[in-house]
């Protein structure tokens, strides 16, 4: 482990061992939790390297899984897209919150998403959906409708805010999600690994596609810290404005 550059002056001693155990984060908004992702991707941007929509494993080091774990420990909540969902289980520490969005009503109710914890989990869905979770199980998990046709991340992260009480949410994609968030303004920072592999293919996914912004607009992000090791970097940055 090396570093690069950090703006935290506390960093300079962290090793390996200790990285991201103590992150801060500042306070949440009246409307919404703060939001970071975390995504690993390779130089070429892709978030998987094996088959389109497959699991994200392979991508970064064991290292990189050693940080992902790590700031999974810092959220009350973590939200993800059903296409993550559906590539592998999807395991939390068992007192964090975790959402699943979904429009076709296709959730694998045995992932470890949800037997790990099922009074706290949550499928997120838009009105026209919801007729798929009619029968869900009392002690969870739970259902949250938010939108009419598709979900409305604004009014579900108001939801997520003042009535779950979610301070410090996590989203771990994939890109589909981290899209609409960031085009929202709805996320607050990005941790991206940057493995040193080239994938290449049309078809596989970066870690934001939808529609994305119109042309010319962008999110502007400030650097924060860049970490290394091997050839691998992991960095922080603030979404700043588009
Ligand atoms: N390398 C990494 O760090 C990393 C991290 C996460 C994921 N991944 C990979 O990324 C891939 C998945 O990415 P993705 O972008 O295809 O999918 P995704 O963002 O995980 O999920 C997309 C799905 O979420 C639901 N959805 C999204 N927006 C919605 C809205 N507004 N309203 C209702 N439902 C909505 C839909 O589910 P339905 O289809 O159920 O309607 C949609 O198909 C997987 O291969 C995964 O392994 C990699």
């Amino acid at each position: 482990m090396f570093r690069l550059y950090e703006t935290d002056k506390l960093a300079l001693s962290r090793t390996p061992r200790d990285l991201y155990e103590s992150l801060e984060f500042p306070a949440p908004y009246a409307n919404r939790p703060y939001c970071y992702i975390n995504m690993a991707s390779t130089l070429d941007g892709k978030i998987v390297v094996g088959q389109p929509n497959g699991t994200a494993a392979g991508v970064g080091s064991s290292m990189d899984q050693l940080l992902f774990r790590r700031l999974q420990s810092h959220c009350d909540a973590a939200i993800i897209g059903a296409t993550t969902l559906r590539a592998s289980n999807v395991i939390y520490p068992p007192e964090t919150i975790r959402m699943v969005i979904t429009a076709s009503g296709s959730v694998p109710l045995g992932n470890r998403f949800f037997t790990d914890a099922p009074e706290r989990a949550y499928i997120v869905c838009p009105a026209s959906a919801s007729h798929h979770f009619a029968a869900l199980p009392t002690k969870g998990p739970h259902l949250i409708v938010a939108g009419d046709e598709v979900v409305d991340f604004p009014y579900l992260m108001n939801i997520v805010r003042n009535e779950l009480g979610v301070k410090l949410l996590l989203c771990e994609g994939g890109g589909t999600i981290n899209e609409q968030l960031i085009r929202h303004d709805l996320v607050d920072e990005l941790f991206l690994t940057l493995a040193p592999k080239l994938k290449g293919g049309a078809n596989l996914h970066t870690i934001m596609d939808g529609s994305g912004f119109p042309p010319g607009e962008f999110a502007s992000c400030k650097l924060l810290a860049v970490l290394g090791h091997e050839s691998e970097l992991y960095l922080r940055y603030k979404i700043v404005t588009r």
